[in-house]
C-alpha cells in the first residue's frame, strides 16, 4: 500500500473511533437523564438549598406547581410561613421565587414533577406537599405509629427521613427506609 492510502486509512479509523466514542458518550448521557428524569430534579441553587435547607429539608421546586410557589414565597406569607418567621432581604427573596417558580412541577418534565402537576391540575394550589394527592396517595396506607409516633420522624413533611436519596430528588419506592421500623415493607 501507498504510504498517502495508508495514512488515509488511518484517519478514516480515526475517524471512525471517536465517531464511536462520542456515539456511546451521548448513549451513556441520554441513559443517566432518561433515569434522573423519572424522578424530581435536584436543587442545584447554592441560595435555595441554604435558605430554605434551614429548618427543615430544602423540598425541591418540582414538588409543587408555580401557583403553590406564588403563594408560599412572598413577603407577606413568609412572615407567618407555617408558624414560623422565615422572612428574607429582598434580593434574596426575588432569587428564590424567581428559583423556585423556574422549576415549578407544572414546568418539569421530570416524571415525579409531571405527576404532582397532574395531580393538581384543577386549580389547586396546595401549601403543602404533604396535600398533594398524589403524594397523600403514596403514603395513605402507613401506619401512624411510624410518622407522628415515630420519635425519629415526627412528621410526613421530613421526607429525607424516611428517603435516604431525597436530597438528589430520588423518592422511588427502594430508596425508603423508615427509622425504627427496618421491616416496614413485610
Ligand atoms: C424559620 C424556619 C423556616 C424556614 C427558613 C423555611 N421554612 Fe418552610 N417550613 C417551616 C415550618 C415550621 C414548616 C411546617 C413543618 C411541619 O408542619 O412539619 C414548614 C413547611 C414548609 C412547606 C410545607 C411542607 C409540607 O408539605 O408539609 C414548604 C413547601 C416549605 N416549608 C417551603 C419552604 C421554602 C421554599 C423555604 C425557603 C424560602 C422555607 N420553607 C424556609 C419553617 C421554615
Ligand atoms: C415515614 C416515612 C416517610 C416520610 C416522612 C415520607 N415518605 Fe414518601 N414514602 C414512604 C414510603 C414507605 C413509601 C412507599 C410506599 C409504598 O411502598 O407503597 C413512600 C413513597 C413515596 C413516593 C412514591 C415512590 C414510588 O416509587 O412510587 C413519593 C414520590 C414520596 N414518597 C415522596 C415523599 C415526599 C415528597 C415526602 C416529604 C414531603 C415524603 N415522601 C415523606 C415513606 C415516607
Amino acid at each position: 500500500m501507498s504510504k498517502i492510502l495508508k495514512a488515509g486509512a488511518l484517519v478514516v479509523a480515526l475517524l471512525m473511533n471517536s465517531a464511536y466514542a462520542r456515539a456511546e458518550e451521548n448513549f451513556g448521557r441520554w441513559l443517566i437523564n432518561f433515569q434522573r428524569t423519572k424522578e424530581v430534579k435536584p436543587v442545584t441553587d447554592k441560595r435555595y438549598l441554604k435558605e430554605c435547607g434551614e429548618c427543615h429539608f430544602a423540598y425541591q421546586p418540582g414538588l409543587l406547581p408555580e401557583r403553590s410557589w406564588e403563594k408560599l414565597l412572598n413577603a407577606g406569607a413568609l412572615k407567618n410561613h407555617f408558624g414560623d418567621n422565615a422572612e428574607f432581604d429582598n434580593d434574596t427573596l426575588q432569587a428564590i421565587h424567581d428559583y423556585a417558580v423556574e422549576n415549578a412541577a407544572d414546568k418539569s418534565f421530570y416524571k415525579r414533577s409531571r405527576k404532582i402537576a397532574l395531580a393538581t391540575a384543577v386549580g389547586e394550589a396546595p401549601l403543602r406537599i404533604t396535600e398533594v394527592r398524589y403524594i397523600m396517595r403514596k403514603h395513605k396506607d402507613i401506619p401512624e405509629k411510624m410518622v407522628k409516633g415515630n420519635k425519629d420522624v415526627k412528621s410526613l413533611s421530613n421526607c429525607n427521613k424516611c428517603h435516604t436519596q431525597a436530597d438528589k430528588g430520588i423518592f422511588d419506592n427502594d430508596t425508603v427506609s423508615i427509622p425504627n421500623y427496618p421491616d416496614w415493607d413485610d
